[in-house]
């Protein structure tokens, strides 16, 4: 089988514009898309993550398919948003593009004030590793690297500090998730929760513009999932952006704004605000969660 992506100057040949005339009338550039159901209060914020008419085309044995059709999206700087969908709809192939991690058939994204569509594959990576955090429902660490090692590295990598504030840096992060025990043990010799959590603070340690993540939780129990959960929001407070893409009510709630995806198109958002550090969080989440699931029901999920 032959598994292409197309490279943006293919694009007038593969997309069919025909869709995205309709994404149009649904998306406002400002970044607060169909604004008829809710408002985003994040809109005066600084912009340190846009996407202009993003598309992403693959060709499968000679097959064109349009996965994101002129996708435009705003992420203010401090927001937390997650990005919902059926599946298949595009929601990692979108997270994908976005960080750079993978091209763009066409459109443009602006991080942090660079456009990466200009950018040169070392210089995506090297802004991936400064600017960038990534976690993944697969949780992939380097197998024949202990769990303390695994989290340096890119510390090591991005040369940002010496190495000796790294180290410290990384076990400070590893006492905050609650794996500082964990430091010696292979990858094999934890639970997914605990894995999962060193993967954040591996994210973390060179403190992330962005934080992405790929349904962080979708491979875990649900008491794993509350702690993960958890510590992205700490990780948000503390500074750092987060998208994430889930397919749970329950964990999208703690977002500040939840974007719908449909056949690479987004069909509307929800903004819910910043969860507060009210002492009846348990209740306003509840609240949340059922905005949320009324919102998806209208969605159509
Ligand atoms: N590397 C690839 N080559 C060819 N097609 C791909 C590739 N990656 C994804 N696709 C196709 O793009 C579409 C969107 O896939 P994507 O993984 O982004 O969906 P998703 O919304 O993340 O789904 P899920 O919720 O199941 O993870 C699918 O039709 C998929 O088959
Ligand atoms: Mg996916």
């Amino acid at each position: 089988m032959e598994i292409n992506s197309v490279k943006s100057t293919d694009h007038s040949k593969t997309t069919d514009h025909s869709k995205s005339t309709d994404h149009r009338k649904t998306t406002d550039h400002s970044g607060a898309a169909n604004q008829s159901r809710s408002t985003n209060p994040n809109k005066a914020k600084n912009i340190c993550l846009e996407a202009i008419d993003l598309c992403k085309t693959y060709i499968v044995d000679g097959y064109s398919n349009n996965v994101l059709q002129n996708v435009n999206l705003k992420i203010a700087e401090g927001e937390f948003v997650s990005i919902m969908g059926p599946s298949g709809s595009g929601k990692s192939t979108l997270l994908y593009t976005i960080s750079g991690m993978d091209d763009m058939t066409a459109g443009k994204v602006i991080f942090d004030g660079e456009d990466l569509s200009g950018m040169s594959a070392k210089e995506l990576t090297k802004l991936r590793l400064i600017k960038m955090g990534f976690i993944f429902q697969q949780m992939y660490m380097m197998k024949k690297l202990c769990i303390m090692d695994n989290i340096v590295l890119p510390g090591y990598q991005a040369k940002l500090c010496s190495r000796e504030e790294v180290n410290k840096n990384a076990e400070e992060l590893m006492r905050r998730l609650g794996v500082i025990e964990l430091a010696d043990r292979q990858i094999t010799e934890v639970s997914g929760g605990q894995l999962q959590r060193a993967c954040l603070a591996r994210a973390l340690i060179n403190s992330p513009k962005v934080l992405f993540a790929d349904e962080p939780t979708g491979a875990l129990n649900s008491k794993a999932s509350m702690e993960v959960l958890n510590e992205l929001v700490k990780a948000n407070e503390a500074g750092s952006t987060v998208l994430m893409v889930t397919h749970s009510e329950k964990v999208a709630a703690s977002s500040d704004r939840i974007i719908y995806l449909m056949d690479g198109d987004i069909q509307g958002e929800l903004a819910l605000g910043k969860l507060s550090n009210a002492a009846d969080t348990r209740e306003e989440l509840a609240k949340r969660e059922r905005k949320l699931r009324n919102w998806l029901e209208e969605m159509g999920w």
